[in-house]
């Protein structure tokens, strides 16, 4: 096979992938450069993985408090090591799997690291093994790093094994007896809903004074309780300092404390993975490792496109799959641009966390007249058969003058499912009204929308 192609993407993750699949399926000639595993983070270490065992310890926790609901069970425990096995089955069939559709899709995956060398008349030079390559297009799509801030004694607790990142948290045979994270933000917060309800004790140290970042505030207290609940202990407003063998060392009011953990996970946030991949060499602009695009995912030098986690935009997989289709028109010439304002974010505990769009306190601030119409989730038959009546809820967001939805926040079964349909909402303009206009399945827990809908004055 020559190597020149239409299309040289590197990084094989969920972006990479995708985009290798979408041109080499319009007729592109299209390489995907994967120095590791195909599937990224996402599919290895990541999403899928979290997923796979977030799974397991639902189920068991449901068996442990069964009995309410006829189930009564003796002898109960938990195997973590075979959850993990699974996990690793799981990876295993996905991979192969997304492995198989690119090739036949027509793509040719190229199992090395790639440089970008130089942009020479018949496109971009790539360098991989000491080999030339030649694209006409190319795609960055590297994904993104754990970041490893300068905090004394961290860089020696990670060489010591005494912290680890979730990366080797996912492999971890057995279920630490005292587990301290830092950060309280997505990675952590599904951690800590694993490990507390698979026997450990867990400690979250958190900067900011809420946990879950920017999620929306109801949900993100309503998290926290639920989490201290199951045992989890928090320290909020609290940054760590520094790390000795074998505690953590955090400021919180202007006092130090101390935590003495058997191990130290550290989550406190991802960075660009821009370093030695030669984007420099064709003067791609770049802000902190973060690779500039316009709204077709273009950088500044024409026929280079950067997608997920690269970019330094909304570091999620499936952002990275609408990105690069983005990319992969704007090749093609088909006409379109990528929206960021109906993305949504979920957080898979147990019930799940899901927003899109707004805020209340963002609409505001973006100068909308808005308004939020709340229902609990106890007004859908589905979630009482389901679970005990407990806490949960769905949120819209209303534009009072033009009654369009800006935004939907669920906390409850299968909310990660139907978030979608509150992107879907923002995304078409739909309002109140075309809400009401839908026939939702009834008994389900979306009906939380039609609810919410009928609830708006
Ligand atoms: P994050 O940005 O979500 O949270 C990091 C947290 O660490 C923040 O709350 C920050 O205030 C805190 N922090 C920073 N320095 C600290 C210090 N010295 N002491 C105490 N706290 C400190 O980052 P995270 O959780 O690592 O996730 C990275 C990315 O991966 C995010 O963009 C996230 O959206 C994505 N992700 C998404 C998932 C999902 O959609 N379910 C699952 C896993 C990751």
């Amino acid at each position: 096979m020559s190597s020149t192609f239409d299309v040289i993407i590197i990084g094989g993750g969920p972006g990479g992938y995708f985009a290798a699949q979408e041109a080499a399926k319009a007729g592109l000639k299209t390489a995907v450069f994967e120095e590791v595993h195909i599937g990224g983070t996402c599919l290895n270490e990541g999403c899928v993985p979290t997923k796979t065992l977030l799974n397991s310890v639902k189920i068991y926790k449901h068996a442990k408090e069964g009995a309410n609901i006829g189930i009564k069970a003796t002898g109960l425990e938990y195997d973590h090591k075979a959850a993990v096995a699974r996990k690793e089955a799981v990876i295993k069939m996905l991979v192969s799997g997304v492995d198989r559709s690119v090739k036949k899709a027509g793509a040719e995956i190229i199992r090395k690291r790639a440089v970008i060398k130089e942009k020479a008349a018949e496109g971009f030079v790539i360098e991989a093994d000491g080999e030339a390559y030649t694209g006409k297009n190319l795609i960055i799509a590297t994904g993104s790093v754990t970041s490893v801030p300068p905090i004394e004694g961290l860089k020696e607790a990670l060489a010591s094994g005494f912290a680890v990142t979730s990366r080797e948290l996912l492999d971890l045979q057995e279920v630490p007896k005292h587990l301290c994270i830092i950060g309280a933000g997505v990675i952590g917060l599904e951690f800590a809903s694993y490990f507390s309800a698979a026997g450990a004790k867990v400690t979250m140290i958190e900067m900011l004074d809420h946990i879950g970042v920017n999620f929306e505030s109801e949900l993100s207290s309503l998290m926290q309780k639920k989490l201290e609940k199951a045992g989890c202990e928090f320290f909020l407003s609290s940054a760590v300092k520094s790390l000795t063998a074998d505690s953590v060392c955090y400021e919180k009011d202007g006092q130090m404390c101390e935590v003495k953990p058997d191990l130290v996970m550290l989550c406190i946030g991802r960075r660009p993975n821009s370093a030695n991949i030669g984007y420099e060499n064709i003067r791609i602009t770049a802000e902190r490792g973060a690779i500039r695009t316009d709204c077709h995912m273009q950088t500044n030098v024409p026929g280079v496109y950067a997608v997920g986690d690269v970019n330094g935009k909304i570091a999620l997989a499936h952002t990275a799959y609408r990105e690069a289709a983005v990319a992969v028109n704007h090749i093609l010439g088909i006409k379109d641009t990528m929206r960021y304002e109906a993305v949504p974010a979920v957080i898979y505990s147990d019930p799940e966390l899901a927003s899109v769009g707004y805020t209340l306190e963002n609409a505001k601030a973006a100068g909308f007249d808005a308004k939020a119409v709340r229902v609990d989730a106890n007004f859908s038959g589905r979630f009482l058969a389901e679970n005990e009546a407990g806490e949960g809820f769905l949120k819209l967001i209303v534009d009072k003058k033009s009654e369009r939805v800006l935004g939907m926040h669920v906390c409850s079964t299968y909310a990660s499912e139907f978030i979608a349909q509150g992107a879907l909402a923002i995304e078409a303009g739909l309002t109140i009204r075309d809400l009401k206009e839908i026939v939702y399945p009834h008994p389900t827990v979306c009906e939380l929308i039609r609810e919410a809908a009928f609830s708006y004055k």
